[in-house]
């Protein structure tokens, strides 16, 4: 089986889970989008409501700010295969009404085999975390946003080279100066990791699948990696 229908494999079986309470309230099991064959692979925090109900990762506002930092740096989800923390939305129900919260550290750990497998699979060269969650799975529990975002983490066991940016719904609760500036530090971010992807590539260190994938497509459009 290649690593990519073992993926598939590895989605049906997360949407059947029932490994933590979440599975009761979710709608949809929000597993990726993007590009599996992507050599940048973004990992979020996990589903709010609009992931909840259509599956699909980063739909709602943080994914469309997400969207347009991609672009800014002329990337498109078919050049970035994104996941999350947590694959169920984690809220509390109370009068009727859904309110999102933070995944509880038992849903997290819960949830940690899937993440860990989908990127054994994936086999990404650049991973960039976005916020504290996806930063202190991935790189080290005691991970300080404010202190350690835009560097490179170059121990980790899932990706030679890893970084944590600002979440985009953090960004999007800034207000005015701190706006701009965590707005132009995810931007500058994603090009760290773009940047890294074409000298890891340069240096022939690539999977055959990762090189392939980076072809334009169309005539008009930039080979990006
Ligand atoms: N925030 C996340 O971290 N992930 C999503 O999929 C959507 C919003």
């Amino acid at each position: 089986m290649t690593e990519i229908a073992a993926l598939e494999a590895l989605k049906a079986e997360c949407l059947q889970c029932q490994a933590c309470p979440l599975a009761k309230t979710r709608t949809k099991v929000v597993f990726d989008d993007g590009n599996p064959n992507a050599p940048l692979v973004i990992i979020g925090e996990g589903p709010g409501e609009n992931e909840d109900r259509t599956g699909v990762p980063f739909v709602g506002r943080a994914g469309k700010l997400l969207d347009r930092v991609l672009l800014e740096n002329a990337l498109s989800r078919r050049w970035v295969y994104i996941c999350n923390t947590v694959k169920c939305r984690a809220c509390d129900i109370s009068e009727g009404r859904a309110r999102n919260r933070a995944p509880l550290p038992a849903e997290m750990a819960a949830c940690r085999p899937y993440l860990e497998r989908q990127l054994a699979l994936i086999r990404p060269v650049v991973i960039l975390c976005l916020g504290g969650p996806a930063a202190s799975t991935i790189i080290h529990k005691d991970f300080r946003m404010t202190q350690e975002r835009g560097r490179w983490f170059t121990d980790s066991p899932f990706a030679p080279w890893v970084m944590a940016s600002w979440h985009p719904a953090y960004v999007l609760r800034q207000g005015g100066e701190a706006y701009a500036r965590t707005r132009a530090e995810l931007v500058a971010d994603i090009d760290q990791c773009r940047k890294k992807v074409i000298e890891i590539r340069q240096q022939g260190g690539l999977l055959a699948r990762q090189v392939a994938q980076a072809e334009p497509v169309e005539e008009s459009e930039p080979g990006l990696f």
